[in-house]
């Protein structure tokens, strides 16, 4: 190669590498991400009185931390502490002299990198909300047009998750969403980013969401339906949804890109115990992010254990990442929803909608299964489609 040849190369190098380097995705959330997350219980309840830790307050969120590792969720993999909203300043809406947000003084008067070594102190990580528009859904000061110095912040409290919701005008999000992908892995710490973006796009029709821009713009997972609230009708509406749109959403999710189907409402004593397994049994098969809505201090006996069941969550974060559907073509009261797994095994939930008629699975009477939540050995037929299928009667199988 002539001399001047090599010299341009050599030139070209660095500027190719950053190229490469500011497209490069994270390597971050190859299984669903597991946590606890304020929004379902606490909304923006920012009327804290002192010793407060019922309101969104720093009393509240070491609380949680706490009780995460004290109830043995932490070990289990629900890792993650995520603040939702409302724990900004709001006046002014930026510290005057730095540009940077910051969180409400009186709330949070430790500040949010102290709350942050605090949470990482319990062996979980921090994750934190803010949003694409000018402020967020509840009104608090956000990121749009800020992304490079909110990353910045954002890293520099030690943050390692964040929530990016949009409010604002749909036109900024394509810029928007791309931008703060870009800030956030230029930040200089590994942040799972979570997009809001399709939910607010499109009017939930999963088949015309843009999901290879949403891998591309970097986002390790993203809420594409209605917010998810405390009763059934909105939890069975969820599953109704991924049902009916599974063949539109499976291509796209996988190890480190998934669907968020919304928190986990389990512990939250606003459904059944059957509704609650029903729910960790669909979110589990269908790989979405299990993220607890519930106050960890008030968790019952029999919802823990459901938010513990090693079986479920082996399927959820099972290695080879394939996110399961419904085989059932059309909205059926009684479904079968399925899931490969790494080593060749298949996890199936069997799912009665709207009937009293057990499910009776379609496998050989005499295979044998493990049932995720007797923990035991039995046959599918028995252990799937016997007695105790009623209704709300859904167990998980694999
Ligand atoms: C939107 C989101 C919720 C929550 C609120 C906060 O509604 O979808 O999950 O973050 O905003 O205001």
């Amino acid at each position: 190669m002539p001399k001047i040849g090599l010299l341009l190369l050599l030139l070209l190098l660095p500027a190719l590498a950053l190229a490469k380097g500011s497209l490069r995705r994270n390597a971050l959330a190859r299984t669903p991400p597991m946590g606890w997350m304020s929004w379902e219980l606490f909304r923006c309840d920012v009327a804290c009185a002192p010793d407060d830790d019922l309101c969104i307050g720093e009393r509240m969120y070491k609380a949680q931390a706490d009780a995460l590792a004290r109830g043995g969720y932490v070990s289990a993999g629900y890792v993650g502490i995520h603040m939702d909203d409302c724990w900004e300043e709001k006046h002014p809406p930026r510290d005057p002299k730095t540009g940077r947000l910051r969180a409400n003084a009186t709330r949070f008067p430790s500040g949010l990198k102290a709350l942050g070594d605090y949470i990482h102190g319990k062996g979980a990580s921090f994750g934190l909300y803010t949003a694409e528009s000018p402020t967020t859904c509840g009104g608090y000061p956000a990121s749009s047009a800020h992304e490079a110095l909110d990353a910045e912040t954002f890293a520099g409290w030690g943050v390692d998750y964040m929530k990016v919701d949009g409010c604002g005008p749909k036109d900024y999000y394509a810029g928007g969403y791309k931008a703060m992908g870009e800030a956030l892995q230029a930040s200089g710490r590994d942040i799972v980013y979570s997009c809001s973006w399709p939910a607010y796009i499109n009017g939930g029709n999963e088949s015309m969401q843009p999901f290879a821009t949403f891998i591309n713009d970097g986002c390790n997972l993203w809420r594409n339906w209605d917010d998810i609230q405390c009763n059934w009708g909105s939890l069975s509406s969820i599953i109704e949804h991924w049902g009916m749109y599974g063949e539109a959403l499976v291509p796209y999710a996988g190890p480190g890109h998934w669907h968020d189907m919304d928190m986990l409402l389990v512990g939250a004593h606003c459904v059944t115990e059957d509704e609650e397994r029903t729910q960790m049994a669909i979110w589990s098969i269908s790989a979405a992010p299990l993220i607890m809505g519930n106050d960890l201090r008030n968790v019952s006996a029999a919802s823990a254990r459901i938010l513990l069941n090693e079986h479920a969550i082996a399927v959820s974060q099972d290695p080879l990442g394939q996110m399961g559907r419904r085989l059932d073509a059309a909205t059926s009261p009684t479904q079968v929803w399925a899931r490969n797994l790494a080593n060749g095994d298949v996890a199936v939930a069997l799912y009665n909608a709207a009937t009293a008629t057990p499910v009776l699975p379609p496998f050989n009477a005499a295979a044998p299964g493990k049932v995720a939540w007797t923990h035991t050995t039995q046959g599918y037929y028995e252990a799937c489609g016997g007695a105790g299928a009623g209704a709300a009667g859904r167990p998980l199988c694999s």
